[in-house]
């Protein structure tokens, strides 16, 4: 069933292409590589791409993989992130960054303080603020400044959340302060002394910002997450499966590892799919 990604992004037969790996390893390698050579992360002779590249990241446990990936390889002098500007999905209200459940202490410690990125080209909405739908707003201006997302990092939820945007979101929304969704707060529980203790709102980029980036790159790993991708993939596009609107993006990846892919009732035609476009 393993099906290695050539290249991503460079067609769309189908407004969702499924790429299947063997296992989760193999998902974050997949990821690894085809990220670097879409963005030109590779550092050559003569330097890398001038154009400096606009990354949208995710935290939670499933781009882990892909960070270490990442790191192993700019370790290797392969690759670096000098002229690379990220945007990070989301950050939990209520907890400051310097906070060890926070998302700016998770990137820090799982990514940043690794790599080269350049401190001031990072940027994780900002929630230590008394006025928080104005710091959403800002963000999205940010983004929009700096030229857009060039490729942006997904995970999802159980529930099909991508960011924070849960069931109900707008399918056109910007960057805002959302509500968590009780089973959102139970499944990040694992991170907190107790649920008690998870936040219970964000501020994380919509559904129509993560739309508007170039190229998306969703991972899922897991038999937890196989009925949520059946759901993206094969059910209607609706609100209350937000990542269902990736249906719409004309270059959208979802690679997957088998468990997370076993759900997926035209899974052969997905891989037959994939066999062709490789062959051309
Ligand atoms: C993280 C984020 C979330 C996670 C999702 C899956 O920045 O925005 O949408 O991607 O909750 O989390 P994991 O990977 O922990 O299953």
């Amino acid at each position: 069933m393993e099906s290695k990604p050539s290249s991503l992004f460079i067609f769309a037969e189908e407004p969702v292409r499924i790429v299947v790996c063997e296992s989760p390893e193999q998902v974050a390698k997949a990821a690894a590589q085809e990220s670097i050579e879409y963005l030109g992360l590779a550092c050559s002779g003569s330097g890398q791409k001038v154009e400096p590249i606009v990354l949208g990241l995710a935290t939670g446990s499933t781009p882990l993989g892909l960070y270490e990936q990442w790191i192993e390889r700019y370790r290797a002098g392969e690759i670096s992130f000098r002229n690379a500007v990220s945007f990070n999905l989301d950050e939990y209200c209520g907890v400051a960054p310097d906070d060890v459940r926070s998302y700016h202490y998770f990137m820090q410690e799982n990514l940043f303080k690794h790599v080269d990125f350049l401190p001031q080209n990072t940027h994780i909405p900002k929630t230590d603020c008394s006025d928080l739908p104005a710091s959403a707003e800002a963000y999205e201006i940010a983004i929009n400044q700096a030229g857009g997302i060039d490729l942006q990092i997904l995970g999802i939820g159980t529930e099909g959340h991508i960011g924070f945007n849960e069931l109900g979101s707008s399918l056109s929304s910007a960057t805002r302060v959302k509500t968590l969704t009780a089973k959102t707060r139970q499944d990040n529980a694992r991170f907190f002394e107790s649920l008690e203790h998870v936040p219970r709102m964000a501020i994380t980029m919509g559904l129509g910002t993560i739309m508007n980036a170039r190229a998306i790159l969703l991972l899922a790993t897991g038999l937890h997450k196989a009925q949520t991708i059946r759901d993206t993939v094969e059910g209607p596009v609706t609100a209350m499966v937000p990542a269902s609107i990736l249906q719409f993006h004309p270059n959208a990846t979802i690679l997957l590892d088998q468990a997370a892919a076993s759900k997926l009732a035209h899974l052969d035609y997905y891989l037959d799919s994939e066999r062709n476009q490789r062959s051309l």
